[in-house]
């Protein structure tokens, strides 16, 4: 591990001024946030503000150029976060299609890259398939269509598969569920689905970053709201204190300065 000893301060995730230059696009300027414990943020912006780019330093796809990043009051050296860490740290990305095999049946699509194994190494189906169907009824609340473990993921709908990712990540005990635009080309049904998944990640008691561009939904289930505006933090506030319309305006207030 390439970390530092120091105090767990309760917070998840805290950057201190964290830069992200791909040549010579800044993505991010001078970001400075926490997560904490038990929160759900919801992550605004137009195209290009620099979401994504914010989630893959948090999660170790990418380096910062510069400035701090702590997971869990330690602080992460430059280049030392890798997805494993993020992983090994507790933090889980939920990808609207990569995360997903089609082909695979459910029951080994959720131990991907984290098998179960028994005494000789060999992966443990029987154990797989049983704690996979536990987390479908329970957390996932799958009962459906003839939907068991052994269907493939190609037959969910986009709604179902990420009820299993985020699944996944509540069984191997995520602190931090990321949702980077989860919702894009679902049915108003199934965003439904999302919106109540993240209520139970609410209710589990872990934390999630949110990310979709209807505000309405962001609105509806964020503790905090934060907006990026061309690679830096516009507002960063408890939901309680913005109403829809306000953060309406809010964002439609950063085109006009725009424009
Ligand atoms: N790998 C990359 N190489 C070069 N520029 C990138 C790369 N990834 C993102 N960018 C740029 O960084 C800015 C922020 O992108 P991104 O974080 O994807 O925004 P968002 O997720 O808010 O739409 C954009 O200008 C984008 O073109
Ligand atoms: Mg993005």
């Amino acid at each position: 591990m390439t970390m530092q000893a120091g105090e767990d301060s309760g917070e998840l995730v805290r950057m201190e001024n964290i830069q992200k230059h791909y040549g010579k696009v800044e993505s991010l300027r001078n970001v400075n946030l926490s997560i904490g414990r038990n929160e759900i943020v919801g992550l605004l912006g137009d195209n290009g503000a620099g979401k994504s780019t914010l989630i893959k330093v948090m999660t170790g796809v990418e380096a910062p150029t510069a400035g701090k990043l702590f997971i869990k009051g330690k602080e992460v050296e430059a280049g030392g976060h890798s997805v494993r860490q993020a992983q090994e740290l507790r933090i889980e990305t939920v990808y609207q299609d990569k995360s997903l095999g089609e082909k695979q049946p459910l029951w080994r699509n959720f131990f991907v890259g984290r098998p179960i194994t028994n005494r000789l190494g060999f992966i443990d189906v029987k154990a797989e398939k049983r704690i996979a169907e536990q987390i479908m009824k329970s957390t996932i609340g799958f009962r459906s269509r003839g939907i068991s473990v052994d269907s493939t993921v190609g037959k969910l709908s986009g709604g179902e598969r990420q009820g299993v990712a985020i699944g996944r990540a509540m069984h191997f005990d995520s602190d931090l569920i990321i949702l980077d635009e989860p919702t894009v080309a679902l049915a108003i049904k199934e965003v439904r689905r999302v919106l109540d998944f993240i209520q139970s990640i609410k209710a589990g008691g872990r934390s999630c970053i949110y990310i979709e561009h209807t505000l309405a939904n962001v609105h509806e289930v964020a503790d905090r709201l934060i907006v990026l505006d061309r690679g830096e933090i516009a507002l960063d506030t408890q939901k309680s204190a913005m109403s829809l319309n306000e953060l309406t305006e809010f964002l439609l207030s950063l085109h006009r300065v725009r424009h």
